[in-house]
Parts: C-alpha cells; sequence; structure tokens
C-alpha cells in the first residue's frame, strides 16, 4: 500500500494512514499487555517500532514464539504519533503474517558484534545498521559518479575484464587459464605472473584465448582508445590485483573509475578530479542524511565536518620534489627512510596529509619517472614524469593519475628502457600513430572513496564480499 520510507524519524505527516510495511524483525520485546518490535525494509537506516496488542490478528504467533528476531514478515496498521522519546511514529498493528521464520541460531542478535565478526558473516551484514548505511552510502557514490561525468559530458566505455596486457607492469596480474591439469605442479611465485610448470611445459597456444591472459588491473589502455575518438570517456568497473597485501586498503579486487580526457594535461586532469571528488562528497551529504549522520555518531566522530570542508575547501598542490623535501625537514622518525626517488609509503602520505596539511586533501605531482608507470608523459626535466596522486587523511592514496605519453618516440624508448614487450603494445602505440593528442587521466579506487566517505577503518567493509589474500568466501 505505502512504503515507510524515511523510517520512524520522519512521517509524521502520514499519521492516521494506514500502510504495510514488509521487512525483517530487529528486536523484538515482548510485555505482558504489548509487544515492541523494530521492523527494518533496508530502505533506511530508521527501524519501524511495531507496537502489538494482543487483540492484533496473528497474535499467537508471537505468543507461540514463531515470531522472532531475523524472520521476515509483513505488517498492517496504522501510524500513529510515537509515545517514546526515540522515534516520532510507530507503527499501530492490526495484522501480523509471518514470511519466514528464524532459527534461534540466528547470530546476527547481539546488538554490538565487532567488525571482525561481521566478516565472516558477509551473507548476514547487511542486516546491521552499519552495513546496510555502507550499502546505501556505497550506491550513492555510484549514482553521483555516473551524475557528474554524465553532466560533464563523458561517455561511459566498458573495458575488458580479461586483457593480455599489464598496464601498470607490476607483475600483479591473476592470470586466468583453462590448461593446468591438476596433477602438474606449477611454480610457487611466478615472476611475470605467467604460470609454469617445473619443467616450463605449458604449451599456451593450446590454451583458451591461444596465449597468457589475466585479469584487468586496471581499464586505461582500453579507455584511452575511446577518449582519443570520443574525446572524454570514464570505465567503472571490476579490476584485480594479486598484490600480496593484507593491509587495511588493499583488496584483491576491487572497482575503479578511470576517466580519460582528450586534449588535456595534468592540470586538467588535476582539476577533474578535485571537482569529481567535491561533487560526490557533496551528493552523498545532501542525499545521505541519516546514515552520515550514523557514521558521524558511531564511527569517525567529526565526518560531516571533515567530508563539508572537503567539498568547499581547495586542495593542497605541491610537486614530489616539494613533498620529499618537506618530510626531510620534519624531526618526525619514519620506518622507510625518506629520499628524492623513493616510493611515497602510506607513512609518509598520511603524515603529509594528516600533519603537515592538516585533514586537507593534498595532490602531489611530477614524481620520479623510476617509480611511475610506462605511459606516463616525460617532463622537460628528463627524470620526473607528469603524474599526480591525490592523498587524504587515513588512507592515502585515493587517487592516482597521469597525462600519458602521446609522443611515439618517447613511449617506443620507455618501452625499451624497461624491457617491456614492444610487440604486444602495438595498439596501444597506434594511438601514437594516427591522430594523436595530449590526453590524461585518473583512477579513483572506488573502496577507498567509500572508506574515506564513511570513516570505515579497513576497506574490507566497504564491499559486500571482500576479496584479499587467503579469503573468498561468499
Ligand atoms: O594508482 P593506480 O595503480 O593507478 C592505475 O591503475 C591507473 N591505471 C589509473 C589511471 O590513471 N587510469 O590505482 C588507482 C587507484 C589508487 O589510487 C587506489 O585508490 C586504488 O586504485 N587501488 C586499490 N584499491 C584497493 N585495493 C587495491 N589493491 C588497490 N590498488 C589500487
Ligand atoms: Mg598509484
Amino acid at each position: 500500500i505505502a512504503d515507510v520510507k524515511g523510517g520512524a524519524n520522519e512521517g509524521l505527516d502520514r499519521v492516521g494512514q494506514n500502510v504495510v510495511l514488509m521487512g525483517w524483525i530487529r528486536t523484538l520485546r515482548l510485555q505482558s499487555s504489548v509487544t515492541f518490535m523494530e521492523v527494518n525494509d533496508g530502505s533506511c537506516l530508521s527501524n519501524m517500532q511495531c507496537v502489538l496488542n494482543p487483540e492484533a490478528e496473528g497474535y499467537d504467533q508471537v505468543e507461540s514464539g514463531s515470531i522472532a528476531t531475523g524472520a521476515s514478515l509483513c505488517v498492517q496498521g496504522t501510524i500513529v504519533e510515537s509515545q517514546g522519546s526515540k522515534q516520532k511514529v510507530e507503527l499501530k498493528v492490526n495484522k501480523i503474517v509471518l514470511v519466514g521464520q528464524s532459527d534461534p541460531s540466528y547470530p546476527m542478535q547481539k546488538k554490538r558484534a565487532t567488525k571482525e565478526f561481521l566478516r565472516t558473516k558477509a551473507h548476514l551484514r547487511p542486516r546491521t545498521n552499519t552495513f546496510s548505511a555502507v550499502a546505501r552510502v556505497r550506491n550513492a557514490l555510484a549514482y553521483a559518479t555516473h551524475k557528474f561525468f554524465q553532466e560533464n559530458g563523458f561517455v561511459w566505455v566498458s573495458s575488458p575484464i580479461i586483457t593480455a596486457s599489464d598496464c601498470e607492469g607490476a607483475g600483479e596480474q591473476f592470470c586466468v587459464t583453462t590448461l593446468i591439469p591438476s596433477s602438474q605442479e606449477v611454480t610457487e611465485s611466478p615472476v611475470d605472473g605467467i604460470p609454469k610448470t617445473k619443467d616450463g611445459l605449458i604449451d599456451w597456444s593450446q590454451d583458451f584465448f591461444g596465449k597468457p591472459a589475466f585479469l584487468t588491473v586496471s581499464g586505461q589502455l582500453n579507455a584511452e582508445t575511446y577518449a582519443t575518438a570520443l574525446s572524454d570517456v570514464y570505465t567503472f568497473g571490476p579490476t584485480f590485483r594479486a598484490e600480496n597485501s593484507n593491509t587495511s586498503r588493499h583488496l584483491a579486487e576491487f572497482w575503479m573509475i578511470e576517466p580519460e580526457l582528450a586534449f588535456a594535461d595534468l592540470n586538467d586532469d588535476m582539476a577533474c578530479a578535485t571537482a569529481y571528488l567535491q561533487y560526490v562528497v557533496r551528493h552523498i551529504l545532501e542525499n545521505c542524511k541519516e546514515d552520515m549522520e550514523f557514521f558521524n555518531t558511531w564511527i569517525e566522530k567529526g565526518i560531516i565536518d571533515r567530508l563539508t570542508d572537503v567539498a568547499e575547501k581547495k586542495f593542497v598542490q605541491l610537486t614530489y620534489t616539494d613533498a620529499i623535501e618537506l618530510l626531510l625537514k620534519t624531526d618526525k622518525k619514519f620506518e622507510f627512510p625518506v629520499a628524492w626517488g623513493c616510493d611515497l609509503q602510506s607513512e609518509h602520505e598520511r603524515y603529509i596529509t594528516e600533519k603537515a596539511f592538516g585533514g586537507c586533501p593534498v595532490i602531489i605531482r611530477d614524481y620520479p619517472k623510476e617509480i611511475k608507470a610506462f605511459y606516463m608523459r616525460q617532463n622537460d626535466d628528463g627524470k620526473t614524469v607528469a603524474a599526480m596522486d591525490l592523498l587524504v587523511p587515513r588512507i592515502g592514496e585515493l587517487v592516482g593519475g597521469s597525462q600519458r605519453e602521446e609522443r611515439l618516440g618517447y613511449l617506443e624508448d620507455r618501452l625499451e628502457e624497461l624491457k617491456l614487450n614492444k610487440e604486444s603494445y602495438w595498439w596501444y602505440l597506434d594511438l601514437r600513430r594516427y591522430g594523436s593528442v595530449p590526453h590524461a587521466g585518473f583512477g579513483v579506487g572506488f573502496e577507498r572513496l567509500v572508506q574515506f566517505a564513511t570513516g570505515l577503518d579497513n576497506i574490507r567493509d566497504t564491499i559486500p564480499f571482500p576479496r584479499s589474500p587467503g579469503s573468498a568466501e561468499f
């Protein structure tokens, strides 16, 4: 008849209405003359308090114990003003129909289960406040992502999941094969990501694709082909990395948003990343108020103010060289030593955003070419490339991007220097042969964005079914 969106915190205008609510019982309190039942259908954070008198049709199921926490049901009743202080309205129940019973072993009974415990119950955790709120905010961020790019004239491009090229050149790909018989022993740590038997006998020409194929680490190279035809494009899809990092910021399977802008340089790229981040943050502050209040109270105190600053204030920008100088000047002792040419570790990134710039997002640009991927455009100094990383507090790198090397000769030289197989990049090099243009793009780790927007400590709580080393249940 009517949904009860807005839950029990709003809806005063609906007092007197007859409604049907379908959902799951969060809590049940039996008193002698009246039973209180908190029901949630996932449409919003707040539960609907349902008040049952023994006169309600179907009340015998409460008495017999078949209506219990976790059960699904359908209740019909009238919205009335609540006597309690916790909610504005409640549902006075006329009729109750049990849809699915819940066994007493239902594991979501405890009010404050730890996130570690809930990770072992990934199939039921969306029935908790935290994980239903995360799911709604994640959804809102995905919606805002498409909205931002669509409103700005970008075309969404589907990049392939299975690929033969290693975009980042880091050898962190999962190999896709139909070949290896289970009896054959495979070498333990393949250097290039390609499995080999001890005697090297895998005949890849016999495999499904006729050569080694992998799950993609990034859709960028494919996005570039469409950007050099349609101008501004973006991808938004799953990516995979077999990096063995068991950290709170890494997943083996994560979603990435990768815009690619034609006729654009690094400054355009940084401006786009800034506008994107500010747009999606503003979107959830405006459209996910109840869930954001929840995170503000229970997950990260003050997150709403911090995100409001992100949406409104200018981001800091500095070069890698200046960042190194800043790190060398502090008294803080780092685990990893700092020197020009080193890759910034998360302790360095966190110091820069959290301490040096007081929690503001920071964009670092012009990194040494040795620590960045082959496709980045070489700067005139010959030592650095037009790369940028956007860092945020707690998480470190949220966005990584660059202007691409659009000059054929430079790109060929770089592939050779890095001993990458030039032949396999023939189509990528073609883009520089036929109507090459300056272009730039970036990748946003979607789960890191959800982490940033919710205040969650661990990235495994930002995706419904996290994949990390040794963990692929559900
Ligand atoms: O910096 P990365 O490796 O850049 C690229 O893949 C480029 N091809 C992007 C581009 O220019 N189109 O990855 C981009 C972002 C990182 O900044 C980080 O937020 C996220 O992807 N990321 C991960 N997120 C979760 N788990 C992992 N293992 C991640 N690795 C990278
Ligand atoms: Mg990066």
